[in-house]
């Protein structure tokens, strides 16, 4: 196993918050447990951030399974309460993804960026996904992010696609405390104003990170294969594929691919 260096503690992580503590309910860190995502849907409160060394059972997308090795990564979730179902809730997780790069960034790293609908990307390898789930009604939903952040190619080596961690991008360990701070802070202060969302400039920051822009991309949705070129987001944040007739088709849900 690989070694743990900086135990995740909530009290570094809320110490090193800014302006986000007024809206943080609570921070709990978990030696273990089956999902982040599960528990906080089942016991936890609103503004209220999990976190676990090890997950058992961590979901991914889909319904696959979210590789959680011990102590090298984050798996964090939070859950939030609006006062009512937001008109945009459908693009809530791709701000979230927003809310993750801006945290890298300030942590100084660069060249990463977003894959629709919610993989946060570097050099064609996956770095983090996002996972949210609704608590029955769709005003409380909990956000769930993994980040791949100290793990070692052989810590990893059951993950069945191509992925980095902060580690092999910044030369060094990186410390996981931290990072979630960063993380926290931007995402609460992305949830504070979502209900104002400004969809344009959501869908200009959106270009500014896509890593799909105008790219040759394969669409797979359901069981029907679809190829053209990626050509960002529309209004309600379903991707766009400029097709080879030149009419424009749009996806809520699928896997995609760059063709090479
Ligand atoms: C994806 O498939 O890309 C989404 C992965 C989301 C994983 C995170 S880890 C923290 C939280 N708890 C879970 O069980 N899943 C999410």
């Amino acid at each position: 196993m690989q070694p743990i260096t900086d135990a995740l503690q909530a009290s570094i992580i809320r110490q090193q918050l800014g302006a986000a503590t007024q809206w943080l309910h609570d921070i709990q860190v978990f030696a273990e447990l089956d999902s982040t995502n599960r528990w906080m849907l089942q016991q936890g409160q609103c503004g209220e951030v999990c976190l676990a060394e090890r997950q058992t059972a961590g979901r991914g997308r889909r319904g696959r399974q979210w590789e959680s090795p011990e102590g090298v990564n984050l798996y964090l979730s939070l859950r939030w309460c609006f006062a009512q179902v937001p008109k945009n809730l459908p693009i809530l997780s791709l701000v979230t993804g927003l809310a993750v790069v801006d945290a890298l960034e300030d942590c100084a790293i660069t060249g990463h960026g977003l894959k629709w609908p919610n993989d946060v990307y570097y050099a064609g390898r996956k770095l983090g996904g996002i996972l949210l789930e609704a608590v029955g009604s769709l005003e409380q939903i909990v956000i769930g992010i993994g980040l791949n952040v100290n793990m070692l190619p052989e810590t990893g080596a059951a993950i069945d696609q191509p992925w980095v961690s902060l580690r092999e991008i910044h030369g060094a360990p990186m410390n996981r405390n931290t990072l979630a701070s960063v993380i926290i802070e931007r995402l609460l202060a992305r949830l504070q104003t979502f209900p104002q969302l400004d969809v344009a400039q959501f869908q200009q920051e959106w270009q500014r990170r896509d890593v799909l822009d105008q790219r040759p991309v394969r669409v797979l949705s359901g069981s029907h294969v679809s190829e053209g070129v990626a050509c960002g987001v529309d209004s309600q944040g379903q991707l766009q594929v400029r097709l080879r007739g030149g009419s424009i088709k749009t996806f809520s849900s699928a896997d995609v691919s760059v063709r090479m």
